[in-house]
């Protein structure tokens, strides 16, 4: 994302009242297309209402083991990963509703029965759900908040990960990446030092790229200005 673009609207954000609450996502409004306006009303069925309470409840299995994508952004690769493991649940969350309405209809034409998204802050959602209950979150590619008065808002925080690590099972993993090479160092500084997580790759270390893990759209667009992928896969141990 270019958030010199954002950034008066971050400024106008940030000075507003009724804004004080650091969020980690600007909502931007972008139009739909028709089939995604269309998609939104045929494939109802695939998305949750906020408030939603514990998100396991909203499959037919509500057994198998949860995954949950924090903005999945368009959603091509959450679809991907839905349709390659139908033994899981998947729920992704998001703010940007195109990329809701895309990710339901890239869902539905696919016939994804595992997959529910949902137009929310995420950090509200994880908030609902009880204790141990997430086999594993993903957050690919969040925005990397450049600048050094934006920091709070990167998702990435020990005030967050708190949050992140009591909703994870016990051997539950958080799996981040980034394309931002200071936004990855940040990353490794905060999750090394959280106790109750083991860097699975190594103190220090990102994790090689799993071939499992499909190309995002921020991720194309990184690696096409030449920026170095980091992966990092943290296991809750305690
Ligand atoms: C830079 S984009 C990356 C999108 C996608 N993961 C990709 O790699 O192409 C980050 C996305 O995270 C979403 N986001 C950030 N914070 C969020 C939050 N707290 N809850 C839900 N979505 C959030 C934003 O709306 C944005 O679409």
């Amino acid at each position: 994302m270019n958030n010199d673009q954002l950034e008066p609207q971050i400024v106008d954000l940030d000075n507003l009242h009724e804004h004080r609450e650091i969020v980690t996502f600007m909502r931007r409004s972008s139009p739909l297309n028709t089939s995604q306006r269309a998609a939104l009303e045929q494939y109802r069925d695939l998305i949750l209402e906020y408030p939603v309470g514990d998100l396991r409840q909203h499959f037919e299995h509500p057994e198998r083991p949860l995954t949950v994508e924090i903005g999945f952004g368009m959603g091509r690769s959450l679809v991907l990963m839905a349709k390659a493991n139908p033994e899981r649940n998947y729920v992704g969350i998001e703010v940007h509703v195109p990329g809701i309405a895309q990710c339901v209809y890239e869902a539905g034409m696919a016939e994804v029965k595992n997959l529910k998204v949902l137009d929310a802050d995420a950090i509200k959602v994880l908030k609902e759900m009880p204790d141990n209950s997430i086999d594993c979150i993903q957050l690919y590619f969040p925005d990397p908040w450049q600048k050094k008065r934006h920091f709070k808002r990167r998702f990435v925080a020990h005030e967050r990960m708190e949050l992140v690590e009591s909703k994870l099972m016990l051997n539950g993993t958080f799996h981040s990446a980034t394309d931002w090479e200071p936004y990855a160092e940040w990353m490794l500084d905060v999750l090394d030092n959280r106790p109750n997580l083991e860097n699975m790759a190594g103190k220090g270390n990102s994790y090689p790229r799993p071939e499992w893990r499909p190309l995002t759209k921020f991720e194309r667009r990184g690696l096409e200005s030449g920026h170095k992928i980091n992966d990092f896969i943290f296991k809750k141990i305690g």
